[in-house]
């Protein structure tokens, strides 16, 4: 039994990762630059403000001011997305799941590399389910990095290989496994490297749907 579940946000309790990708697309088109869902899966999904943002930039000239102007434009096109959401956007079998698992005696955390991840728990009225959220404010080092899920099992007191991680992304899943975790990936098999489970969602998921072995 594990003693942690460490649960991304963008994309696995909630679809914000076409709220991310809608954002980016928005600023590419600003700025005359092609963006593919195909290339939000394969570069984009779960990895940071800069770091995206300098893949949709690549091969252009751009000086740090308007790099950091279009940071900015992007989380305001990406607060315009969110500021309406509501608890009916967790996904199917979320808030089930979460209370499962809460019975179980298990703490929950959240292990997010958005600095909009509390705005956005507090939309779907997640905030009091977590006994930590470790956000994009807390750590330098983003995913695929390990820091940010231990940071998260730092929060709740549990030691990180009795911990299992879950995400969406593969740079995620890399954090995982880095941090010495059992990864569970949602999502199609054909996007991740090496995640100890796949699951194609959350919806009907058990506690025991996510252990490993
Ligand atoms: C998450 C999302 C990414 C996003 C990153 C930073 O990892 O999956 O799509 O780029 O957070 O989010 P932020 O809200 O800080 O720009
Ligand atoms: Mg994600």
């Amino acid at each position: 039994q594990p003693q942690a579940i460490i649960f991304d946000l963008d994309g696995v309790l909630t679809d914000t990762s076409e709220y991310h990708y809608q954002a980016w697309k928005h600023l590419a088109d600003d700025e005359g630059i092609s963006l593919t869902h195909e290339e939000n899966d394969e570069h984009l999904r779960g990895v940071g403000r800069r770091e995206s943002l300098m893949y949709i930039i690549r091969g252009h000239q751009y000086s740090e001011d308007q790099i950091q102007e279009m940071m900015e434009r992007k989380n305001r096109y990406y607060h315009a997305l969110i500021e309406r959401m509501t608890p009916k956007e967790i996904v199917p079998g979320g808030v089930a799941l979460l209370e499962e698992i809460k019975s179980a005696g298990i703490k929950v955390a959240i292990a997010s590399a958005s600095k909009n991840c509390r705005l956005v728990l507090d939309r779907l009225q997640l905030t009091s389910y977590f006994d930590g959220i470790a956000d994009g404010n807390c750590v330098v080092n983003g995913k695929p990095a390990p820091d940010i899920f231990v940071y998260a099992a730092g929060l709740v007191n549990v030691f990180t290989p009795n911990c299992i991680g879950v995400e969406d992304a593969d740079a995620g899943i890399q954090a995982i496994k880095a941090a010495g975790m059992k990864a569970v990936a949602i999502g199609p098999a054909s996007r991740f490297h090496g995640p100890d489970k796949v699951l194609p969602n959350m919806e009907n998921k058990h506690l025991k749907d996510l252990l490993v072995e």
